[in-house]
């Protein structure tokens, strides 16, 4: 998610659930052609299995960018047909993409012939009004034949006009039968469901129907589901929030020294107390705290205190 999963988020995030499979923010073929690769495309090695998504609708700079892609050691390189912003339509990419099954299709093609790893398409279900599980089923068989490995759909539709990409994210209507429907139909092909998921129960209960989940804004806004999920089909114990902050403790203390401010890092960690008691305190403290100079690790210590402390008088 854009300006959300960097490689800091990423980082917790596999701390949290070490068997999910991370994606990037969307990166724009052009971008990582051009552009400050480190910066683009840098990450952890704790971060595999890693995805990165590109954005873009040009088959050769496609296949250049998933070349560099999997030259850097990603896992996957997946195509977003789901991203409704203006800026994105501008650029004939995202969600409009919908409408070109064929032009996507030569691009996926395009991938696949340039790497080894999976190449793998995110998408709606279609574009504004359309009403037709045909055309939608259609645009995926169109990218299987091309190769894609697997498709994560958003299982709504992408309104064009007149909404933005927040409205986007929420008022067309989530159908996840449709979803339901694709596998059913075309059981060798993983089908990864993402859309309004925000509970372990919820995400659950879709993979009596498809192969998996995606969860977006409740990984980001509670990420503390992550790890449930992860202990919920695993068998893992348990593992308490505080206990998995620590974890994060080497990262954020060598990223300090390499001279990143503390902030960069502990905006991600906001959501960890989502709906505990002390949380509040906990996203006082970091977002208070963390863009002073000199902000360190103590800060993160401080605020797990003051959580301690606010729990403990609720209690
Ligand atoms: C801030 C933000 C940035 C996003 N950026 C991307 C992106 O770069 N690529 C993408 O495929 N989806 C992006 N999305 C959409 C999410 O991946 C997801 O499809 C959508 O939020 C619905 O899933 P959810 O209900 O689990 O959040 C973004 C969503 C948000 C909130």
């Amino acid at each position: 998610m854009m300006d959300w999963t960097d490689t800091h988020c990423r980082v917790f995030h596999r701390i949290l659930a070490p068997g999910a499979r991370l994606y990037t923010e969307m990166v724009h073929a052009n971008a990582v052609i051009h552009g400050d690769r480190q910066r683009l495309l840098g990450f952890d090695a704790s971060e595999h299995p890693l995805a990165l998504q590109l954005g873009g609708s040009d088959p050769a700079l496609l296949a250049q960018a998933a070349r560099i892609a999997a030259d850097w050691g990603y896992d996957e390189v997946n195509l977003n047909c789901g991203c409704p912003s203006d800026r994105v339509q501008a650029g004939r990419f995202g969600a409009c993409l919908m409408r070109e099954p064929e032009l996507v299709g030569e691009c996926v093609a395009a991938m696949v012939a340039a790497v080894d790893i999976p190449v793998t398409v995110k998408c709606r279900l279609g574009v504004d009004q359309d009403n037709d599980y045909a055309a939608f089923a259609g645009f995926v068989d169109r990218q299987v034949q091309a190769g894609a490995a697997m498709v994560v759909v958003h299982a709504r539709n992408a309104w064009l006009q007149g909404l933005s990409p927040k409205e986007n994210r929420e008022v067309p209507p989530l159908r996840y039968d449709w979803a339901y429907r694709l596998k059913a139909e075309r059981p060798a092909l993983p089908v990864v469901l993402n859309g309004g998921l925000a509970t372990v129960e919820a995400a659950q209960a879709q993979l009596a129907h498809v192969d998996g989940v995606m969860l977006g804004r409740a990984a980001y806004h509670d990420p503390y589901v992550l790890h449930l999920l992860e202990a919920a089909q695993t068998g893992a114990p348990l593992r308490s929030r505080e206990e998995l902050l620590q974890q994060m403790r080497p990262y954020v203390e060598s990223q300090l020294q390499a001279g990143l401010a503390l902030k960069h890092i502990t905006r991600h960690l906001l959501g960890l107390y989502h709906g505990q008691p002390g949380g509040r305190g906990f996203r006082k403290v970091l977002s208070e705290g963390a863009h002073r100079p000199g902000a360190d690790w103590a800060l993160v210590e401080q605020a797990v205190q003051v959580t301690r402390d606010q729990a403990e008088r609720a209690a």
